[in-house]
Protein backbone atom coordinates (compact mmCIF):
# COMPACT_ATOMS: atom_id res chain seq x y z
CA UNK A 1 0.00 0.00 0.00
CA UNK A 2 1.69 3.41 -0.98
CA UNK A 3 0.33 6.95 0.63
CA UNK A 4 -1.63 7.63 -2.75
CA UNK A 5 -2.96 4.48 -4.13
CA UNK A 6 -6.80 5.36 -4.70
CA UNK A 7 -6.09 8.78 -5.18
CA UNK A 8 -6.46 11.95 -7.65
CA UNK A 9 -4.10 14.65 -7.82
CA UNK A 10 -4.28 17.71 -10.42
CA UNK A 11 -1.21 19.55 -10.82
CA UNK A 12 -0.52 22.54 -12.61
CA UNK A 13 2.95 23.26 -14.15
CA UNK A 14 3.08 19.46 -14.77
CA UNK A 15 5.25 20.39 -18.23
CA UNK A 16 8.27 21.03 -15.91
CA UNK A 17 10.36 21.79 -12.93
CA UNK A 18 8.70 21.60 -9.39
CA UNK A 19 5.19 20.34 -10.95
CA UNK A 20 6.84 17.64 -12.84
CA UNK A 21 8.53 16.13 -10.36
CA UNK A 22 5.65 16.61 -8.44
CA UNK A 23 3.63 14.45 -10.80
CA UNK A 24 6.67 11.80 -11.21
CA UNK A 25 6.67 11.55 -7.30
CA UNK A 26 2.81 11.57 -6.83
CA UNK A 27 2.34 8.96 -9.27
CA UNK A 28 5.23 6.83 -8.25
CA UNK A 29 3.09 6.38 -4.52
CA UNK A 30 -0.01 5.63 -6.64
CA UNK A 31 -1.70 8.65 -7.46
CA UNK A 32 -3.73 8.90 -10.45
CA UNK A 33 -1.88 12.26 -12.18
CA UNK A 34 -4.27 14.87 -14.17
CA UNK A 35 -1.37 17.34 -15.18
CA UNK A 36 -2.14 20.36 -16.43
CA UNK A 37 0.43 23.05 -18.21
CA UNK A 38 0.49 25.81 -21.65
CA UNK A 39 3.72 24.15 -22.78
CA UNK A 40 2.32 20.84 -24.28
CA UNK A 41 5.57 19.73 -25.55
CA UNK A 42 6.83 19.38 -21.79
CA UNK A 43 3.31 18.23 -20.90
CA UNK A 44 3.69 15.47 -23.43
CA UNK A 45 7.48 14.45 -21.58
CA UNK A 46 6.12 14.34 -18.25
CA UNK A 47 3.65 12.05 -19.50
CA UNK A 48 6.39 9.59 -21.42
CA UNK A 49 8.04 9.19 -18.13
CA UNK A 50 5.41 8.51 -15.89
CA UNK A 51 3.80 5.80 -18.36
CA UNK A 52 6.87 4.42 -18.78
CA UNK A 53 6.83 3.71 -15.18
CA UNK A 54 4.02 2.51 -15.18
CA UNK A 55 1.97 5.07 -13.93
CA UNK A 56 -1.14 6.71 -14.87
CA UNK A 57 -1.53 10.30 -15.91
CA UNK A 58 -4.15 12.58 -17.75
CA UNK A 59 -2.41 15.44 -19.21
CA UNK A 60 -4.50 18.66 -20.55
CA UNK A 61 -2.95 21.61 -22.13
CA UNK A 62 -4.34 24.80 -20.51
CA UNK A 63 -3.54 28.23 -19.84
CA UNK A 64 -4.98 28.55 -16.21
CA UNK A 65 -4.82 32.19 -16.58
CA UNK A 66 -8.73 32.80 -17.07
CA UNK A 67 -10.83 31.58 -14.52
CA UNK A 68 -13.10 29.95 -16.81
CA UNK A 69 -10.23 27.97 -17.82
CA UNK A 70 -9.74 26.93 -13.91
CA UNK A 71 -12.90 25.72 -14.11
CA UNK A 72 -13.15 23.54 -16.99
CA UNK A 73 -9.34 21.78 -15.73
CA UNK A 74 -11.21 20.52 -12.66
CA UNK A 75 -14.17 19.57 -14.56
CA UNK A 76 -12.07 17.86 -16.95
CA UNK A 77 -10.17 16.01 -13.45
CA UNK A 78 -12.83 15.14 -12.09
CA UNK A 79 -14.47 13.86 -15.53
CA UNK A 80 -10.90 11.91 -15.93
CA UNK A 81 -10.48 10.19 -12.91
CA UNK A 82 -14.06 10.58 -11.24
CA UNK A 83 -13.22 12.47 -8.32
CA UNK A 84 -10.46 14.84 -6.86
CA UNK A 85 -8.07 14.11 -3.57
CA UNK A 86 -5.41 17.25 -4.33
CA UNK A 87 -4.62 20.24 -5.82
CA UNK A 88 -0.93 21.11 -6.27
CA UNK A 89 -1.01 24.99 -7.58
CA UNK A 90 2.81 24.69 -9.32
CA UNK A 91 2.19 26.72 -12.54
CA UNK A 92 4.32 30.14 -11.71
CA UNK A 93 6.33 32.60 -13.56
CA UNK A 94 8.60 35.13 -12.67
CA UNK A 95 10.07 38.29 -14.50
CA UNK A 96 12.74 40.33 -13.09
CA UNK A 97 12.68 44.31 -13.46
CA UNK A 98 13.29 47.83 -11.78
CA UNK A 99 10.06 48.23 -9.68
CA UNK A 100 9.75 51.74 -12.19
CA UNK A 101 10.43 49.51 -15.49
CA UNK A 102 7.60 46.97 -14.87
CA UNK A 103 4.58 47.03 -17.25
CA UNK A 104 1.76 46.39 -16.87
CA UNK A 105 1.47 43.57 -19.09
CA UNK A 106 3.68 42.37 -16.99
CA UNK A 107 2.35 42.88 -13.76
CA UNK A 108 -1.31 41.35 -14.00
CA UNK A 109 0.39 38.33 -16.03
CA UNK A 110 2.67 37.96 -13.46
CA UNK A 111 -0.68 37.93 -10.36
CA UNK A 112 -3.12 36.01 -12.76
CA UNK A 113 -0.59 33.12 -12.96
CA UNK A 114 0.59 32.78 -9.56
CA UNK A 115 -2.13 34.06 -7.99
CA UNK A 116 -5.85 34.87 -9.44
CA UNK A 117 -4.99 30.70 -11.17
CA UNK A 118 -4.47 29.43 -7.34
CA UNK A 119 -7.48 30.62 -6.41
CA UNK A 120 -10.10 29.97 -9.37
CA UNK A 121 -8.70 26.52 -8.68
CA UNK A 122 -9.27 26.47 -5.38
CA UNK A 123 -12.73 27.37 -5.89
CA UNK A 124 -13.43 25.16 -8.49
CA UNK A 125 -12.14 22.33 -6.29
CA UNK A 126 -13.15 22.54 -3.09
CA UNK A 127 -16.50 21.08 -3.66
CA UNK A 128 -14.94 17.88 -4.93
CA UNK A 129 -12.08 18.20 -1.98
CA UNK A 130 -14.52 18.81 0.91
CA UNK A 131 -16.58 14.90 -0.76
CA UNK A 132 -13.21 13.77 -0.53
CA UNK A 133 -11.57 15.05 2.61
CA UNK A 134 -8.69 16.53 0.24
CA UNK A 135 -6.41 18.94 0.11
CA UNK A 136 -4.70 21.87 -1.70
CA UNK A 137 -0.80 22.47 -2.12
CA UNK A 138 0.14 25.79 -3.09
CA UNK A 139 3.94 26.11 -4.00
CA UNK A 140 4.52 29.67 -2.75
CA UNK A 141 8.37 31.11 -2.35
CA UNK A 142 10.51 32.75 0.37
CA UNK A 143 9.59 35.92 -2.31
CA UNK A 144 6.48 35.69 -0.66
CA UNK A 145 7.62 35.68 2.80
CA UNK A 146 10.42 38.48 2.69
CA UNK A 147 10.74 41.76 -0.08
CA UNK A 148 13.29 41.18 -2.66
CA UNK A 149 14.18 43.62 -5.12
CA UNK A 150 13.79 43.36 -8.59
CA UNK A 151 11.03 40.98 -8.46
CA UNK A 152 8.50 43.23 -6.81
CA UNK A 153 5.24 41.97 -8.87
CA UNK A 154 5.97 38.21 -7.96
CA UNK A 155 6.83 38.95 -4.26
CA UNK A 156 3.56 40.57 -4.74
CA UNK A 157 2.09 37.42 -6.03
CA UNK A 158 3.39 35.19 -3.60
CA UNK A 159 2.85 37.27 -0.43
CA UNK A 160 -0.78 37.18 -1.22
CA UNK A 161 -0.81 33.58 -2.66
CA UNK A 162 0.40 33.33 1.60
CA UNK A 163 -1.83 34.76 2.88
CA UNK A 164 -4.80 33.27 0.92
CA UNK A 165 -3.21 30.14 1.76
CA UNK A 166 -3.83 31.17 5.65
CA UNK A 167 -7.18 32.45 4.87
CA UNK A 168 -8.96 29.37 3.27
CA UNK A 169 -7.11 27.43 5.67
CA UNK A 170 -9.01 29.22 8.40
CA UNK A 171 -12.34 29.21 6.43
CA UNK A 172 -12.71 25.76 5.99
CA UNK A 173 -10.90 24.62 8.82
CA UNK A 174 -14.46 23.07 10.05
CA UNK A 175 -14.80 21.15 7.07
CA UNK A 176 -12.51 18.14 6.51
CA UNK A 177 -9.96 19.67 3.83
CA UNK A 178 -6.29 20.66 3.88
CA UNK A 179 -4.73 23.89 2.39
CA UNK A 180 -1.00 24.76 3.00
CA UNK A 181 1.89 26.25 0.84
CA UNK A 182 5.14 25.16 0.72
CA UNK A 183 7.92 28.41 0.36
CA UNK A 184 10.90 27.15 -2.24
CA UNK A 185 13.76 28.83 -2.68
CA UNK A 186 16.23 29.52 -5.51
CA UNK A 187 15.38 25.71 -7.34
CA UNK A 188 17.13 24.38 -10.07
CA UNK A 189 14.37 24.27 -12.94
CA UNK A 190 14.05 25.84 -16.05
CA UNK A 191 12.28 29.07 -14.24
CA UNK A 192 15.82 29.71 -12.61
CA UNK A 193 17.54 28.70 -15.82
CA UNK A 194 16.45 30.98 -17.95
CA UNK A 195 15.97 34.76 -16.00
CA UNK A 196 17.04 37.50 -17.54
CA UNK A 197 18.42 40.09 -15.13
CA UNK A 198 17.71 43.82 -16.82
CA UNK A 199 20.83 45.58 -17.26
CA UNK A 200 20.56 48.37 -14.60
CA UNK A 201 20.20 45.48 -11.33
CA UNK A 202 22.06 45.70 -8.33
CA UNK A 203 24.02 42.81 -7.53
CA UNK A 204 24.79 43.28 -4.31
CA UNK A 205 20.84 43.50 -3.49
CA UNK A 206 20.65 40.29 -4.62
CA UNK A 207 22.71 38.08 -2.81
CA UNK A 208 21.38 37.84 0.38
CA UNK A 209 17.93 35.79 -1.53
CA UNK A 210 20.89 33.47 -3.01
CA UNK A 211 21.68 32.04 0.32
CA UNK A 212 24.99 30.34 1.87
CA UNK A 213 24.15 26.69 0.80
CA UNK A 214 23.10 26.80 -2.82
CA UNK A 215 20.31 25.64 -4.81
CA UNK A 216 17.43 22.83 -4.27
CA UNK A 217 16.59 20.09 -6.39
CA UNK A 218 13.17 20.18 -7.58
CA UNK A 219 12.27 16.33 -6.03
CA UNK A 220 13.13 18.06 -2.86
CA UNK A 221 10.19 20.02 -3.63
CA UNK A 222 8.04 16.98 -4.72
CA UNK A 223 8.84 15.41 -1.74
CA UNK A 224 7.64 17.79 0.62
CA UNK A 225 4.30 18.17 -2.02
CA UNK A 226 3.75 14.38 -1.44
CA UNK A 227 4.33 14.55 2.52
CA UNK A 228 1.91 17.17 2.52
CA UNK A 229 -0.57 16.37 0.22
CA UNK A 230 -0.57 12.61 2.09
CA UNK A 231 -2.54 11.63 4.71
CA UNK A 232 0.63 11.13 6.87
CA UNK A 233 0.09 15.50 7.09
CA UNK A 234 -3.69 15.26 8.67
CA UNK A 235 -2.49 17.91 10.88
CA UNK A 236 -0.73 20.07 8.88
CA UNK A 237 -3.10 22.58 8.12
CA UNK A 238 -2.83 26.61 7.29
CA UNK A 239 0.84 25.82 7.21
CA UNK A 240 3.38 27.62 5.45
CA UNK A 241 6.60 25.32 4.62
CA UNK A 242 9.80 27.05 3.93
CA UNK A 243 12.81 24.81 2.04
CA UNK A 244 14.89 27.41 1.41
CA UNK A 245 18.24 26.46 2.68
CA UNK A 246 17.77 29.10 5.30
CA UNK A 247 17.03 31.78 3.65
CA UNK A 248 14.13 32.30 6.16
CA UNK A 249 16.15 31.68 9.22
CA UNK A 250 17.80 35.42 8.59
N1 LIG B 1 12.63 27.50 -9.17
C1 LIG B 1 12.70 28.28 -8.09
O1 LIG B 1 13.78 28.74 -7.68
C2 LIG B 1 11.44 28.59 -7.33
C3 LIG B 1 11.57 29.16 -6.05
C4 LIG B 1 10.42 29.46 -5.34
C5 LIG B 1 9.17 29.20 -5.88
N2 LIG B 1 9.09 28.65 -7.12
C6 LIG B 1 7.76 28.41 -7.67
O2 LIG B 1 7.63 27.05 -8.02
C7 LIG B 1 6.64 26.93 -9.04
C8 LIG B 1 7.17 26.05 -10.16
O3 LIG B 1 8.27 26.72 -10.76
P1 LIG B 1 9.50 25.95 -11.43
O4 LIG B 1 10.72 26.48 -10.80
O5 LIG B 1 9.25 24.49 -11.45
O6 LIG B 1 9.43 26.60 -12.88
P2 LIG B 1 9.24 25.98 -14.32
O7 LIG B 1 9.33 27.14 -15.25
O8 LIG B 1 10.17 24.84 -14.51
O9 LIG B 1 7.75 25.44 -14.28
C9 LIG B 1 6.64 26.29 -14.27
C10 LIG B 1 5.57 25.70 -15.19
O10 LIG B 1 4.41 26.53 -15.14
C11 LIG B 1 3.86 26.55 -16.45
N3 LIG B 1 3.01 27.71 -16.66
C12 LIG B 1 3.39 29.01 -16.71
N4 LIG B 1 2.35 29.79 -17.00
C13 LIG B 1 1.27 28.97 -17.15
C14 LIG B 1 -0.10 29.20 -17.48
N5 LIG B 1 -0.54 30.42 -17.73
N6 LIG B 1 -0.93 28.13 -17.54
C15 LIG B 1 -0.47 26.88 -17.31
N7 LIG B 1 0.83 26.61 -17.02
C16 LIG B 1 1.69 27.64 -16.93
C17 LIG B 1 5.10 26.60 -17.35
O11 LIG B 1 4.80 26.24 -18.69
C18 LIG B 1 6.04 25.63 -16.65
O12 LIG B 1 5.90 24.32 -17.15
C19 LIG B 1 6.30 28.36 -9.48
O13 LIG B 1 5.09 28.75 -8.87
C20 LIG B 1 7.46 29.17 -8.94
O14 LIG B 1 7.10 30.50 -8.68
C21 LIG B 1 10.19 28.33 -7.86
Amino acid sequence: MTRFDGKVALITGAASGIGRSSCVRLASEGASIFGVDINSEGLAETESIIKEAGGTIQALTADVIARANCFEVVDAAVAAFGKLDVLANVAGIVRFASATNVTEEDWRLIHAVNLDAPFFLSQAAIPHLIESGGNIVNIASNAGLMGQAFTSAYCSSKAALVNLTRALAIEYVKQGIRINAIAPGGTTTSLTQSIEFPADMDFELMQRYVGLRGMSDASEIAAAVAYIASDEAKSVHGSIFSIDNGIMAG
